[in-house]
């Protein structure tokens, strides 16, 4: 059976009470911590940092998935090294140098993830794809949860995965923004093999239940 990783994005965890969240995932069936950094500038709206981050990490039992939503990532991977990402995401569209980024990030001894707004084309990646460890699909358009799942994600994803079986077998698909127990089944037949679910687990009456159903083909 194919194995979905799958990150409960702490954007929408309740923030008066993180440590709850932070155990119902540890308890779960989830993967990873789904971490959504927002500047103000790349996207608008502002999340949390380092800080709120430094918490997280005391208490996750689990691996970091930092997806950030910032311009001019390259200026703070080792402070995420630091801070305990496990993997770091940057955004196709803030990178100039993309190559050279995802090399610091690899050598910071993180994965390296490359994310898609939904406008950006995943042929755009063919002479990347070798050298990262995930690609992050946005089927939203980034800086707010609760969003709809945009359908023509499917296409990309379908497209990626072709491209990925002949450059690079092993790279995550993950797949973020609108994602829920009623489209999941049709994004993992796509081809993707992680899913970031934000509103779908925290706004859910029982949701270790519902990550069981979200990793469930
Ligand atoms: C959006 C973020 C997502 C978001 C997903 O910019 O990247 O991770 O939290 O939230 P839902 O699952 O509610 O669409
Ligand atoms: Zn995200």
């Amino acid at each position: 059976m194919k194995n979905i990783i799958l990150a409960p994005s702490m954007l929408s965890a309740d923030f008066n009470n993180l440590q709850k969240d932070i155990d119902m995932i540890n308890n779960s069936e989830a993967d990873w911590f789904h971490l959504d950094i927002m500047d103000g500038v790349f996207v608008p709206n502002i999340s949390f940092g380092f800080p709120v981050v430094n918490h997280i990490k005391k208490l996750a039992k689990k691996p970091l998935d930092v997806h950030l939503m910032i311009i001019q990532p390259e200026r703070y991977i080792q402070e995420w090294q630091k801070a305990g990402a496990d993997i770091l995401t940057v955004h196709y569209e803030a990178c100039t140098h993309l190559h050279r980024t995802v090399q610091e990030i690899k050598n910071a001894g993180m994965k390296a993830g490359v994310s898609l707004n939904p406008h950006t084309s995943v042929s755009l990646l063919k002479d990347i794809l070798p050298e990262i460890d995930m690609v992050l699909i946005m089927s939203v358009n980034p800086g707010f949860g609760g969003q709809s799942f945009i359908k023509q994600s499917l296409l990309k994803i379908a497209e990626l995965r072709e491209m990925a079986d002949v450059s690079n077998p092993t790279l995550i698909i993950q797949v973020d923004g609108g994602v829920d127990i009623t489209n999941h089944k049709e994004i993992i037949h796509a081809g993707a093999n992680a899913l970031v679910a934000g509103s779908a687990v925290f706004g859910s009456e029982n949701p270790e239940e519902t990550i069981k159903i979200l990793k469930s083909v």
